[in-house]
């Protein structure tokens, strides 16, 4: 795991946005996973600006997302399609055709997540997979206590992510507690991934997922077994890491190698 510890968040965006923007120039159909939550927002917004400028396209990529709200429509405004059109799909350039997100609507999940599997099969699997992270150590919605080895799944929510997102949902209105969510081995079947953390309220989190052992109590801790995983921190995110002079270090001899050598995706 590759741990790159950045001053504030918007640097975090920036070098969000330059990996995105290298994955598309390497391979112009990339499947790209995609996530909500506030932290890729600004992410987002740096992409979109990108393309305006013509600095990317996604004409030809195709998009899965993480998770969505059982129980609520494409058009529900909390839900995460939703999300996605507007903070980032309805303003580039790719295909509406090439855009997936768990249908949270379905009356049958269990086919619905079958078929999503399928899909991301069918697509030649997910060159690059954003992932956010909860202050619980989720990913996607795989909550503390989710299969290391599962697949796309019904997942019903802890208390402590219900409370997290529910400032997205106004007061008084529904707000599920279930949730379709590509499972664990789902995620970890990228070929890369890219995890951005940012703020003091993730520290506790990133470094139960950096330091911490491998454990279904922090899920996003199976990202020590992933060979092509880059962890993007701002440095309130990183505070409570032990070894964050060492991380710190180390980038700076990658940028050192970097200077020498084309850049390739850590190991
Ligand atoms: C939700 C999403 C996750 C996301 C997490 C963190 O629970 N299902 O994919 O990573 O929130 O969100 P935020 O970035 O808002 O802290």
């Amino acid at each position: 795991m590759r741990v790159v510890i950045l001053n504030d968040a918007q640097q975090v965006a920036t070098t969000g946005k330059d990996i995105f923007i290298q994955q598309l120039a390497d391979k112009p159909d990339s499947v790209l996973g995609l996530a909500t939550g506030s932290t890729p927002v600004a992410l987002y917004q740096q992409l979109i600006c990108a393309g305006q400028k013509g600095e990317v396209s996604f004409s030809q990529a195709t998009t899965f997302n993480l998770d969505e709200y059982l129980g609520l429509a494409s058009d529900h405004p909390q839900s995460y399609r939703h999300f996605m059109q507007k903070q980032l799909f309805d303003h580039i350039d790719i295909q509406a055709n090439n855009t997936h997100v768990p249908d949270g609507s379905t009356d049958s999940a269990v086919q619905a997540c079958e078929d999503y599997e399928h899909s991301i099969a069918n697509s030649g699997g997910i060159d690059l997979q954003l992932l956010g992270l909860g202050r619980n150590g989720h990913i996607g919605f795989n909550e503390p206590s989710s299969s290391l080895g599962s697949r796309t799944r019904v997942k019903t929510l802890t208390q402590e992510t219900i409370k997290d997102n529910a400032r997205f949902f106004k007061q008084g209105e529904f707000q599920p507690k279930l949730s379709l969510t590509m499972g664990i081995e789902t995620i970890m079947q990228a070929r890369k991934i890219l995890l951005l953390a940012t703020g003091s309220d993730k520290a506790e989190a990133v470094r139960a997922m950096v330091e911490g052992a491998i454990s279904a109590s922090c899920p996003a801790s199976i990202l020590q077994m992933h060979r092509n995983a880059i962890v993007v921190l701002d440095r309130d995110a990183a505070q409570q890491l032990d070894r964050l002079e060492f991380y710190l270090f180390v980038e700076q001899e990658n940028a050192k190698l970097a200077a020498q050598q084309p850049a390739s995706w850590p190991g």
